[in-house]
């Protein structure tokens, strides 16, 4: 804060209105690789990076009946500001979708928001003060992580294995952060196909970690994106279909129909549903009344189950071709094998540094998310994030024959730095199986 008669400070910085900001922004800064990875959308580089849906698998003609529909039929409703809380047809039409992960609810207790990440964003400034503490997976979803800490909350990482978050080490946290007398406001979790290390949370942990927090009175936000992209075997039911009062419940079309319409949901109890209605009302004034429009025509009328089927194949399909590369170009390193979803999570030997390494790939025309920004405390920095869901089957294993050429061209570089053999202690066992060490 200035003193009043002291000259402000401007520092060297180049924004006239750096000293103007609100606090809240520090928590606002771009990530270290963003420049890279704009160098990375280059055609000719493999992008393993982004978590973007494979939207060209969805036929376009679907969504241009739906519009039409909708223009011709309901044009003037649809060009004009909504309800706050969603246009009724398609909060009903989301309780289908719900109801296939388990969930039964009433459409009164739906909020439409602008993509699950804005319900992100309104539901941490429902509940969160600088200082507070937000309990999360480590790793854990990047864009959320921003926005807590943009309300000036801190993250706290709970360990997760290959079954997803710990029970045990989830009590262990809350003995720990209340000990410190700081203040929990929520869990934080995705605990189907997690972004990003792609494991799931097993039906046991779920009835668990549901009573660790009914008992330590902590709120569970549950956040869905990919739960209906499973492969083979459906998961486990969502949190939220056990539990009404201690989960609020986020959903999204983004990754089940398409992200550009940004469209998404929370299931809220009442009271915690009344404050999001008028949260959203603040933000937006209403969800787009234009692209509900669109899905509740498209969910009328397409086959949206048989088009999810479709996602789905094309997705088993990528991984499968990812799994196989790496087994093929990488099989010294450990990955996990998610089930469902976007991501798998490589861990390197422990000298290998992947946000340095990154450079390199990308130089060699591939490019990847390092651990370190699924981590509020620079965890992850031997962890790489690969996503399969946007590059062809083919492109998939060009990705990674390029991305083990790096990994190992780094290898032999230490090995020549360290002198012939002395970091075969600590290269990984070959035959080692089992989950990533420190996917912890
Ligand atoms: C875990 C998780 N939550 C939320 C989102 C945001 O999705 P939406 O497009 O609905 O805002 C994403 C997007 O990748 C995600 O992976």
């Amino acid at each position: 804060m200035t003193e009043p008669g002291k000259p402000v400070n401007r520092g060297n910085n180049l924004d006239p209105w750096y000293h103007h900001y609100a606090q809240r922004t520090s928590g606002l800064s771009a990530s270290e690789v963003r420049a890279l990875f704009a160098v990375a959308s280059r055609p000719e580089v493999v992008s393993l990076a982004g978590g973007m849906p494979f939207v060209s698998a969805l036929p376009k003609e679907l969504i241009a009946t739906a519009l039409d529909r909708v223009m011709s039929e309901q044009g003037a409703v649809a060009l004009q500001y909504g309800s706050g809380q969603g246009i009724p047809a398609l909060r009903e039409q989301i309780l289908e979708v719900m109801a296939l992960e388990g969930i039964s609810a009433s459409a009164d207790d739906v909020v439409v928001t602008t993509g699950s990440q804005h319900a992100l964003e309104l539901f941490s400034k429902l509940f969160l003060d600088p200082g507070d503490v937000v309990l999360a997976e480590g790793p854990s979803y990047v864009t959320a992580m921003v926005v807590f800490r943009s309300f000036q909350a801190e993250v706290d990482h709970v360990p997760m294995d290959e079954h997803g978050l710990i029970p045990e080490a989830l009590r262990e946290h809350i003995r720990r952060v209340k000990a410190a007398g700081r203040t929990i406001k929520f869990l934080y979790t995705v605990p189907t196909f997690h972004n990003p290390a792609g494991v799931t949370l097993t039906w046991e942990r779920r009835l668990e970690i549901l009573e660790i927090a009914r008992d330590n009175d902590i709120l569970v936000l549950e956040d869905n994106p990919y739960g209906l992209l499973y492969f083979d075997e459906r998961p486990p039911a969502a949190l939220r279909s056990v539990e009404q009062e201690g989960v609020v419940y986020l959903g999204t079309f983004s990754k089940t129909l398409a992200p550009g319409f940004r469209v998404g949901w929370a299931l809220a109890p009442h009271a915690i549903r009344e404050k999001l209605i008028l949260a959203n009302e603040a933000a937006v004034l209403s969800p787009s009344s234009f692209t509900q429009l669109v899905i509740s025509q498209y969910l009328d009328e397409a086959d949206w189950k048989g088009q999810t089927d479709i996602f789905r194949g094309v997705y088993r399909e990528r991984k499968e071709a990812m799994l196989s590369a790496l087994g093929e170009y990488l099989p010294e390193l450990k990955w996990t094998n998610p089930t469902g979803g976007f991501y798998v999570w490589l861990t390197l030997p422990d000298y290998l540094v992947s946000k340095a390494m990154l450079p390199r790939a990308v130089k060699e025309l591939v490019a990847y998310t390092p651990g370190t920004a699924f981590y509020a405390d620079g965890s992850g920095r031997h962890n790489i994030r690969l996503a399969f869901c946007y590059p062809t089957p083919e492109n998939i294993r060009v990705g990674i024959r390029r991305l083990a050429a790096v990994i190992n061209g780094e290898m032999d570089l230490l090995d020549t730095f360290a002198g012939t053999g002395s970091l075969d202690a600590v290269r990984l066992d070959r035959n080692s199986a089992g989950l990533p060490s420190d996917l912890p």
